[in-house]
């Protein structure tokens, strides 16, 4: 037994120790509860009692030995890794710079849970679109100019006199999705459609060739400007604060009738006039109308005993209403100085 410790105590001390792994295998061999040290204290156990003493000294040494050898090579080894890192591998970890959100993603969010809050559900349709979707079931004339090449993006354009209904395109408006809805559903219909649009524009501060708009739709019995008017107020009030007013002015729409625009107070001047506003008190925000007994018979839907009403709205156009950044670019951008602005208002 004697020369058993011996013999192991000679190893331990010789045993290399370079790194993690041979430290941990150390261990393993010697320490362990199925290790070499454990084991003799297994056969300790079986010696007569006038040599317990003597050996039980002997083995509680060597397990003080490999104890003292294994926790100071693990000091020196991760002092010796902290040498090399040049780092203090103590030290808390340096925080992770937290992302935001893209101001456009957080106000169509917001846009989509103000509306999800009285029932619209949300619904998507293409990006490329034709011809029949984007234009002719929204009532739009076949010489109306907004099929011009100088306002869309064709993929494919079958030339001719008249613009041909199989014309591919990327759609210019949100207002597809609403003839998609409307040909796959039946009323009662209470649907908002965020998305992407693309026109044929010089981008400047004012103007893009890509932007963003959400569209609503409400098709049911007895459906009325009254409903919409009602609606949109609470849509504003939800979006800018309590004291925000409302006015909409005539306007013309291929696809509603009659038609209105929506302005909201300036709320930057509170309304009484500003360079924002330019003197009006006024800002656009949506155009809105009741859809077109023409476009709800070319979805199918019976124009009799359905109404609807429907607007549409820049999802730029309200952030930068918001958030006061006019310069539309800057939301192409994605520059992190901007971006990192908007990091408190995750939602
Ligand atoms: N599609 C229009 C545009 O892009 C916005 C619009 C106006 C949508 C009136 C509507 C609406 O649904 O009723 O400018």
């Amino acid at each position: 037994m004697k020369d058993r410790i011996e013999k192991l105590r000679s190893e331990a001390e010789a045993y290399l120790i370079a790194d993690q792994e041979s430290l941990e295998q150390f261990r393993i061999l010697y320490l362990s509860k199925k290790g070499l040290i454990p084991a003799l204290f297994d056969g300790f156990r079986e010696l007569p009692a006038d040599e317990k003493k003597e050996i039980g000294f002997l083995l509680n040494s060597l397990k003080q030995f490999a104890t003292d050898r294994y926790n100071s090579s693990k000091e020196s080894l991760s002092s010796a890794e902290a040498a090399t890192t040049g780092r203090d591998l103590s030290m808390p970890s340096v925080p992770f710079g937290m992302g935001s959100r893209h101001p456009i993603s957080i106000v169509r969010r917001e846009i989509i849970d103000i509306f999800s809050r009285i029932g619209f559900t949300v619904s998507e349709g293409p990006e490329i679109e034709d011809d029949n979707h984007v234009f002719s079931m929204l009532n739009f004339a076949k010489d109306h100019p907004a099929r011009d090449m100088q306002d869309t993006f064709y993929i494919e354009k079958i030339s001719g006199e008249e613009s041909d209904p199989h014309d591919v395109l990327l759609r210019t408006h949100t207002s597809s999705v609403q003839v998609r809805v409307m040909e796959s559903q039946n009323p009662p219909i209470r649907t908002i459609s965020p998305g992407r649009v693309f026109r044929n524009e010089a981008v400047s501060a004012r103007a893009h060739c890509i932007f963003h708009q959400i569209e609503g739709l409400y098709v049911a019995e007895n459906v009325s400007f009254a409903d919409l008017k009602q609606v949109l107020l609470y849509f504003a009030r939800e979006l800018f604060g309590k004291d925000v007013s409302i006015r909409l002015r005539p306007s013309f729409f291929p696809f509603t009738e009659p038609s209105a625009e929506m302005d909201v107070s300036c709320n930057l001047c509170g309304g009484r006039g500003c360079n924002v506003c330019k003197g009006t008190g006024w800002l656009e925000l949506l155009g809105c109308g009741m859809v077109d007994p023409n476009v709800l018979e070319a979805c199918g839907i019976d124009s009799v005993k359905y109404s609807g009403y429907a607007f549409g709205m820049g999802i730029e156009r309200a952030a930068m209403l918001k958030y006061r950044v006019n310069d539309l670019r800057l939301y192409f951008e994605n520059d992190v100085r901007f971006l990192s602005q908007f990091r408190t208002e995750i939602v």
